[in-house]
């Protein structure tokens, strides 16, 4: 039986460091204010003229060359974002012109925060069909350019950059099981309604938020998801060695992480220094755990995706 593993991550992260402390000369805010309910200190936001598919690159050079792998090797590319360079060619085409890979398929998935574990449970059920045999899944925005840079309720939150893994077919279980959802009836709590009509913006092209009722449902969902996905394999929370959920704000995942009753140290905080980057968030933050130990080969990790949509999901894996 065919199986698929991560055998390599990478991330990205644009130079500039956007500090809150710089964010309250152009919003009334403090940086006290930010980090007591959100945890972030600090967002990275890309230069002028640098794109999803340009952060992707750089993300994805970093993934092949801890896999060994080389561009040569790739025949399938999922990349997960709700920024896209442009309308049409996907960002995945763009970005597979820019590896130089001229094989397989490439293809955008769109989630918005959950698109990294959509992509990655797609690329899983690629691999074990034994059409494709090494992918490479990316999650990788620009949110800093859909948001309202006078609107203190939302501005605060976001980042750019991007991450991602190398997944390949092999003989030994690496993704364990995933579990996917949508509620489009939730629509309303997050979006960004605008939309290019005959060369013109119609709708507003910058994000929309219900901070409170988006609080209330990522808990609930991400608390329900988790407990299915692990029950399902037959796991208790305690045989966890580590807990991604997507990185929108500590005090979500504190919850989570205290209503599955999970040790502290096993959940991986990176929004203090990344704030949300959406679909990439999950991968930035497996690199960042992949790299400085606290996720090791033989770990079972659960990875937790919740945005807008609504949108949630798992995957479970053997790193
Ligand atoms: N600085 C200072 N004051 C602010 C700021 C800010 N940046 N933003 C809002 N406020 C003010 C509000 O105007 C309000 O003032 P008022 O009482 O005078 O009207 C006050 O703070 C309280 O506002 P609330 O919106 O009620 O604050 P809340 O405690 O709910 O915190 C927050 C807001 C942090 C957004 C919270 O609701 C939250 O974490 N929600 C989850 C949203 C999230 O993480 N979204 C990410 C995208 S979705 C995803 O990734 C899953």
């Amino acid at each position: 039986m065919t199986f698929s593993r991560i055998t390599g991550t990478g991330s990205y992260l644009p130079a500039n460091v956007v500090s809150n402390d710089e964010l309250s000369k152009i919003v009334e805010t403090s940086n006290e204010w930010i980090v007591e309910r959100t945890g972030i200190r600090q967002r990275h936001i890309a230069a002028e003229g640098e794109c999803t598919s340009d952060l992707a690159l750089h993300a994805c050079r970093n993934a092949l060359a801890a896999a060994g792998r080389t561009p040569e090797d790739v025949d399938l590319i999922i990349l997960a974002t709700s920024t896209p360079d442009m309308v049409f060619p996907s960002s995945a085409c763009l970005l597979q012109a820019k590896l130089g890979v001229t094989k397989g398929a490439a293809f955008d998935v769109q989630a918005v925060c959950s698109g990294f574990v959509y992509a990655l449970a797609t690329a899983d059920l690629f691999i074990k069909s034994g059409a494709h045999k090494c992918a490479l899944v990316v999650g990788a925005e620009v949110f800093s350019r859909i948001l309202d840079w006078k609107d203190r309720g939302t501005c605060v939150l976001f980042g750019d950059g991007a991450g991602a893994i190398v997944l390949e077919a092999s003989d030994k279980p690496g993704i364990l099981a995933s579990e996917l959802h949508a509620d489009g009836r939730h629509a309303k709590i997050l979006n960004t309604p605008g939309h290019v009509d005959r060369g013109c913006i119609t709708g507003d092209p910058t994000l929309k938020m219900d901070g409170q009722a988006v609080f209330k449902l990522a808990v609930r969902v991400l608390e329900q998801s988790a407990r299915s996905t692990l029950a399902g394999q037959g796991f208790a929370v305690a045989d966890l060695d580590a807990y991604i959920a997507h990185q929108a704000n500590v005090r979500i995942i504190s919850f989570v992480g205290k209503k599955l009753g999970l040790a502290e140290d096993k959940c991986i905080i990176t929004v203090d220094r990344h704030a949300n980057t959406s679909a990439a968030s999950i991968p930035l933050a497996l690199d960042v755990a992949a790299r400085d130990g606290r996720v090791k080969p033989g770990h079972l990790v659960l990875l937790q995706g919740v945005g807008g949509g609504f949108t949630w999901g798992s995957v479970l894996l053997r790193y």
